[in-house]
């Protein structure tokens, strides 16, 4: 996929599910479309992938009128799916709706040093940027790690995410590391993955038994990742025994939660309509929602060259946000036509921008086509989530068990 840098080679295949989720804060635009869901799309056909909304994490910042919530919920399902997320290939889910979440940020909570989180670049940051809201809050210092808990409560082990939030997959990894330490040896390990590895078969025993040597006595990487995807590819043992033999595997206890990897998506090449990155907080959207008319309004308003001041001044695409949309919508034959008329004044910015209108308006019709036939049907797009989310919390209990039984928790 060329929008990914994967590291799928460092992580075991069992790792292969993909988590990400959005927070409900208001209408998706086409900074989201290109940035997040075009990618999502793209992902699902290759992973397991669990998609979620979060609007838990969206209270973190809106407690003052959550109000906005519950309708931005509903809508932005609606958006994924007009924009190709495949309830089929990938489990759409509301957080909230899988109370497990809470339950794994609460007992992780446990083990997390305050430090850790007041560390988490985005926690000072925000609160300087968000300087209208009061974040001195107590859930406002967790959230990186109620995200921790959406992460490894599924087992994920790619979490397709923009740069501002690499910091939260790193703060994952150490809770999870720090989780298997404090948690992943059971008294009789050792007997218990060796029990295991029979388990497999002889053939897949004897394969499991040579990675392993190969890694722990060599470092044999090729090896290591062969291991994984074997014990990946058994079907008939427990995931409990699949944690063993991969614990097993590298010389540790047993991996209860497994660490994921950060899935950079490239920086959205997506502009503004003031040629800003594309963000809510710049006032500079076009809403995946916006009627045509607004649509072309707004596109026709940009901002250009200020060196054009008259029809007859030439101007330089590289100073324009024009352009930038170009960049985006148009073929070398319209590209070179931009350039060559804006540096010799042939054509006017309202002519210049006429392809971006109509490339725009072309991608998101069919969008919001399928975005009044879900609005039209809520019951079709209130089985899909309620699919998902019960799909979701199957997956979810499963983690919790095993988390409880290695905290001591499940004696009652
Ligand atoms: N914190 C993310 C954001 O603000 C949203 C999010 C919550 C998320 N939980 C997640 C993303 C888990 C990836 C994985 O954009
Ligand atoms: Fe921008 Fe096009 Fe006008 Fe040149 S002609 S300044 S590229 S809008």
């Amino acid at each position: 996929m060329e929008s990914q840098e994967t590291p799928i080679d460092k992580v075991a295949m069992q790792h292969a599910r993909v988590l990400s989720g959005m927070r409900p804060t208001g209408q998706l635009h086409l900074g989201h479309y290109y940035g997040v869901l075009k990618n999502w799309v793209e992902l699902q056909h290759e992973y397991s992938c669990f998609f979620f909304v979060a609007d838990w994490h969206a209270l973190t910042t809106h407690y003052e009128d959550p109000t906005i919530i519950p309708p931005s919920v509903h809508e932005m399902v609606i958006d994924w799916l007009a924009a190709g997320v495949n309830p089929k290939e990938a489990t759409i889910f509301v957080q909230s709706r899988v109370p497990e979440h809470a339950e794994l940020h609460l007992l992780l909570s446990m083990i997390t040093p305050l430090g850790w989180l007041e560390r988490v670049p985005s926690y000072k940051d925000q609160q300087d940027k968000l300087k209208e809201k009061d974040l001195s809050t107590y859930g406002f210092l967790g959230y990186p790690l109620l995200q921790s808990a959406d992460i490894l409560l599924y087992r994920a082990g790619l979490v397709p995410v923009g740069e501002d939030q690499v910091a939260h997959v790193e703060l994952t990894r150490e809770v999870a590391r720090r989780f298997n330490h404090l948690y992943g040896r059971e008294p009789d390990f050792e007997a218990k993955a060796e029990q295991a590895i029979k388990k497999m078969g002889k053939k897949n025993a004897r394969l499991y038994q040579r990675y392993r040597k190969g890694w722990q006595e060599s470092g044999e990487e090729e090896g290591l990742a062969a291991a994984r995807a074997l014990i990946e590819g058994q079907q008939n043992i427990t995931v409990a025994d699949k944690d063993r033999l991969l614990g097993y595997l590298e010389g540790g206890g047993k991996v209860i939660l497994p660490e994921p990897q950060p899935l950079l998506t490239r920086a959205s090449k997506m502009p503004g309509l003031d040629g800003q990155k594309m963000s809510k907080s710049y006032g500079n959207t076009i809403s995946l929602r916006a009627d045509p008319d607004t649509l072309a309004t707004q596109l026709r308003k940009m901002p250009t060259d200020p060196a054009r001041v008259r029809r007859t001044d030439p101007g330089d695409p590289a100073n324009c946000p024009v352009w930038q949309f170009h960049a985006v919508y148009s073929d070398d034959k319209i590209q070179n036509w931009v350039r060559e008329g804006c540096t010799s004044a042939g054509i006017g910015c309202i002519e210049c921008k006429q392809p971006v209108i109509d490339a725009v308006l072309e991608e998101l019709r069919p969008i919001q086509e399928r975005v009044r036939e879900f609005e039209e049907q809520p019951d079709v797009v209130s089985n899909i989530i309620n699919e998902g989310c019960e799909h979701a919390r199957d997956e979810a209990r499963e983690t919790l068990d095993e988390v409880r039984h290695v905290m001591s928790l499940d004696l009652a």
